[in-house]
C-alpha cells in the first residue's frame, strides 16, 4: 500500500448537460468509526453501506490485527464481531494506514487507551502529515508515543495506564477529538474534550450508539464532550448501522451539475450534518438551487435526496468561520467558483495546508495552469471566475488545457476533473489512482450522468 506506484492520468472534457439519479458511496468518517467502534464492542455489529474505499479498507486490515473478526458478507453488509472491553491485542506487524489520516490518528487515540503496543506507517503522503496534534494531547494525558522528526509517521506507541483529562485542542479538528475519546475508552474515570469551534460529532453520537455513556454540552465558551467512565473500561455493546452517503463525495457530483448548462441531478442518501453541510449554504448564497427532499435518519444521523440544477453562479465571501464545516469542500467550492461571475474569497483555510495534500497551493496551481485568476496567502484564496458560454450570464469561459499535479490527493483530482467538464479544453490530472480512497465509483458514476471523463 505504501510502495511507489505508476501514476495513472485522467482528463475531462467540456460536457453536455448532466442528468439522473446517483448514490454517492458511504461516508468515510463515519464508515472508518464504525469499524473501529465495532472491533471494540463485545458482539458482532452489521454495517450496510459502509465505504470500500481504501482508506476505510486500510482501518478495516488495522482492526483485524488488533484481534477483530471483520468480514463482508454476501449481500454487501459488513459483520464485525469485536474484541470486547480491553480485548485489543499488540498487532504483530506495523499498521499500515496507506493515505488514510482520519484512520491512523483514530487508531492511535485507540491504541493509546487500551494498554497495547503499535507502530503506525502510510504513504508519501500521509508520512508528510502531522501527527503532533494526536500525539501531544495523548501524552498529556499519559501515552507513551515515538515519532519520527516533525513528529510524523512512523509512529511508535507503548503500551502505558492512561489518566483521566480535560484537554483543550489548539486546532478544529474532530480527528484529534476522536482521538482523546477514543483514548478515553480505556481509562477508568472522565474524559473531557473543550471545543473553541464544534467539529463534526460522529464519534460521540456514534460512542452514544454502542453504549457508551456520552455528554455534550457548552461551558465557558467552549463545546464540550465527556465520555463517562468512572467504573474502568467502556464497555460498548453491539449495533446494527446504515451509513449514510458521504456528502464530502457528493460535492463534486454537485458542483458539476451547478456549473454543466442545462444539468438536473438527484443525489439520494446524504448526510446532512451541521458540521458537513457548510458546501450547500455556500453554493445555495452563490445562487445554486439544490432542493433537499425526503429528509430521514440514519444511525444518529440525518441523510436526504439532494435534486441539483444548473444555475448561474455569482462570487461570495466565504468568512473563516464557515471552514470548519466545510473542510474538505474547497477543492470542490474553488472550481465552482472558477465557473461563477465575480470574485469568490475564502478565508480560514489553514488546515488546507495540512490535508492530503497542501490544498491551497495545490488548488492555485491547478487553476493556474487552466488559466484560472486565482490568489493564495497564508491561509485564504480568492478565485476570478470566468462563466462559461451558454450561461446566462455569459463570459469567456475556463481556457483549460492544463496537467494538474494531484500530490496524492484524490479531492484535487475529482475536483480538476469537473473544472474540465466546463472548460474550454481538456483538463488533465497527473494521476487517478487515490480517488480509490474515498470514491472508487467515481467515473462510473460521472459518466452514468452524462461526464466526459477518462
Ligand atoms: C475527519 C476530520 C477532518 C477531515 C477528514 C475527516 C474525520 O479532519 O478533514 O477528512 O473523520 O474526523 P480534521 O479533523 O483534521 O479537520
Amino acid at each position: 500500500m505504501s510502495g511507489i506506484a505508476k501514476k495513472q492520468p485522467a482528463s475531462a472534457k467540456r460536457s453536455g448537460a448532466l442528468s439522473g439519479h446517483m448514490r454517492v458511496p458511504g461516508d468515510k468518517s463515519i464508515s472508518h468509526r464504525a469499524l473501529i467502534l465495532a472491533a471494540c464492542a463485545t458482539g458482532t455489529s452489521r454495517v450496510s453501506g459502509l465505504l470500500e474505499g481504501d482508506d476505510v479498507l486500510a482501518t478495516a486490515n488495522a482492526m483485524r490485527a488488533m484481534g477483530a473478526e471483520i468480514d463482508r458478507i454476501e449481500n454487501g453488509d459488513w459483520q464485525i464481531t469485536g474484541v470486547g472491553p480491553m480485548g485489543l491485542k499488540s498487532p504483530s506487524a506495523p499498521l499500515d494506514f496507506g493515505n488514510a489520516g482520519t484512520g491512523a490518528r483514530l487508531v492511535m487515540g485507540l491504541v493509546a487507551g487500551a494498554g497495547i503496543n503499535a507502530s503506525f506507517t502510510g504513504d508519501a503522503s500521509l508520512s508528510s502529515r502531522p501527527m503532533g496534534r494526536v500525539l501531544d494531547p495523548l501524552r498529556q494525558m499519559g501515552a507513551q508515543a515515538d515519532a519520527a522528526d516533525g513528529a510524523r509517521l512512523p509512529v511508535h506507541m507503548k503500551a502505558a495506564r492512561l489518566m483521566p483529562a480535560t484537554l483543550t485542542p489548539d486546532v478544529a479538528s474532530a480527528q484529534v477529538k476522536s482521538a482523546i475519546l477514543l483514548a478515553g475508552l480505556g481509562i477508568a474515570g472522565d474524559i473531557s474534550v473543550r471545543e473553541k469551534t464544534p467539529t463534526r460529532g460522529h464519534s460521540e453520537t456514534m460512542l452514544a450508539l454502542f453504549g457508551a455513556d456520552i455528554s455534550i454540552g457548552a461551558a465557558d465558551g467552549f463545546h464540550c464532550v465527556s465520555l463517562h467512565n468512572q467504573h474502568g473500561p467502556t464497555r460498548l455493546k453491539a449495533v446494527d448501522l446504515d451509513v449514510p452517503g458521504d456528502p464530502s463525495s457528493a460535492a463534486f457530483p454537485i458542483i458539476a451539475a451547478l456549473t454543466v448548462p442545462g444539468s438536473d441531478v438527484v443525489l439520494e442518501n446524504v448526510m446532512l450534518n451541521r458540521q458537513r453541510d457548510g458546501l450547500i449554504r455556500v453554493l445555495r448564497d452563490m445562487g445554486g438551487a439544490i432542493e433537499v427532499m425526503n429528509e430521514r435518519r440514519a444511525s444518529g444521523e440525518t441523510c436526504a435526496d439532494l435534486r441539483v440544477k444548473y444555475a448561474p453562479l455569482h462570487g461570495i465571501e466565504v468568512s473563516a468561520e464557515m471552514a470548519p464545516d466545510m473542510i474538505d469542500e474547497f477543492p470542490a467550492l474553488a472550481i465552482a467558483a472558477a465557473s461563477a461571475q465575480g470574485i469568490t474569497h475564502m478565508a480560514g483555510l489553514a488546515e488546507l495546508r495540512v490535508k492530503e495534500s497542501d490544498r491551497l497551493a495545490a488548488i492555485a496551481a491547478g487553476l493556474t495552469a487552466n488559466g484560472v485568476a486565482v490568489e493564495t496567502g497564508a491561509d485564504w484564496l480568492r478565485v476570478t471566475g470566468s462563466p462559461i458560454e451558454g450561461s446566462p450570464i455569459a463570459g469567456t469561459g475556463i481556457k483549460g488545457g492544463g496537467i494538474v499535479e494531484t500530490h496524492h490527493d484524490h479531492r484535487i483530482a475529482m475536483a480538476f476533473l469537473c473544472l474540465g467538464l466546463v472548460a474550454n479544453h481538456p483538463v488533465t490530472v497527473d494521476d487517478r489512482a487515490m480517488i480509490a480512497t474515498s470514491f472508487p465509483e467515481f467515473f462510473d458514476v460521472m459518466a452514468g450522468l452524462g461526464a466526459q471523463i477518462d
